[in-house]
């Protein structure tokens, strides 16, 4: 204590180290692309050892033939323009449209609808929500049902056939980027499509391999399969297929135990 030296002063070596460093560019552009990549690899590679970075949860499947040639319509004719498919987790939006989005229910969309703007409502949760006469009535002239709307009239989907002759090929596609379609759901697709939307036709396995699939007639027109039928499936499916109440008492548990294990 009586004598004067400071303390915690490193040795000179290390000040002379860093001089050099700092004096000399290259030196000090090659140091810090290394202590930068370190940062990068620390981040980048756990990603190619973990087969998915999306908590996966029940009841989520691919879309079945009808339901996506639903979605093409609707990202045709730019629904997404005004409608969002994303629930944050905020107490109006909860109060409002239900369950909060989960990362699992969009992971089978390429390209996903979460959409930036809502002029209109979010749509991530509207299936089951009205009937398929109100999606027609509404689609056809949305003043009718909805007095001070501002959504414009799609009556010319319920005049249009739908084109069904490329859907075994737009299956394939997004099964090349991940979508675990089965060659039987492939070679199916369109009998699948058409099954769909018949009731009166026989479904095969439809069900089976699309669990919850809603298997009718949508547009009331029961003698042709129509783009109204496909965007309605579509609609009607949205937010639907996961059990989100199941999958709450699943975050309770799990949220439950994390809290339990230290003291374990
Ligand atoms: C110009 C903006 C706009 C576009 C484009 C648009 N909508 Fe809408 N939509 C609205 C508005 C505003 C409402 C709320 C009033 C109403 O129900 O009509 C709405 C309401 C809806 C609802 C009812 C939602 C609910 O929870 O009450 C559905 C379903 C819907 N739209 C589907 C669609 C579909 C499908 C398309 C594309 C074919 C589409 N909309 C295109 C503006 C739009």
């Amino acid at each position: 204590m009586s004598d004067n030296t400071p303390k915690n002063i490193p040795d000179q070596g290390a000040f002379e180290g860093h001089k050099r460093l700092e004096k000399n560019v290259t030196l000090l552009a090659a140091a810090t692309f290394v202590t930068v990549a370190i940062g990068g690899i620390v981040e980048i590679a756990p990603l190619f050892w973990i087969d998915n970075t999306i908590e996966e949860v029940e009841g989520m499947r691919p879309y079945s033939p009808l339901e996506l040639a639903g979605r093409d319509i609707y990202i045709r004719e730019g629904c997404y323009t005004c409608h969002s498919q994303m629930i944050r987790p905020f107490r109006d939006e909860v109060e409002r449209y239900g369950h909060y989005s989960l990362a699992a229910e969009s992971m089978y969309d390429h390209p996903f609808q979460w959409g930036s703007k809502r002029t209109g409502p979010d749509l991530a949760r509207v299936g089951g929500r009205y009937s398929d006469e109100w999606h027609v009535q509404h689609l056809k002239d949305p003043q009718s049902v909805v007095p001070r709307s501002i959504m414009p009239s799609y009556s010319f989907l319920a005049d249009t056939p739908l084109e069904i002759s490329d859907i075994s090929a737009h299956l394939t596609a997004l099964n090349r980027v991940g979508v675990p379609y089965t060659d039987v759901d492939i070679e199916m697709a369109e009998a699948d499509l058409m099954a769909q939307a018949d009731p009166e036709m026989d479904e095969g396995d439809l069900a089976e391999r699309y669990p919850k699939a809603q298997i009718r007639d949508f547009d009331g027109d029961p003698s042709r399969v129509t783009e109204m039928d496909a965007l309605i499936a579509y609609m009607q499916m949205l937010g639907t297929l996961v059990d989100v109440d199941a999958v709450k008492a699943q975050e309770e548990l799990a949220r439950e135990t994390a809290g339990e294990e230290p003291s374990s």
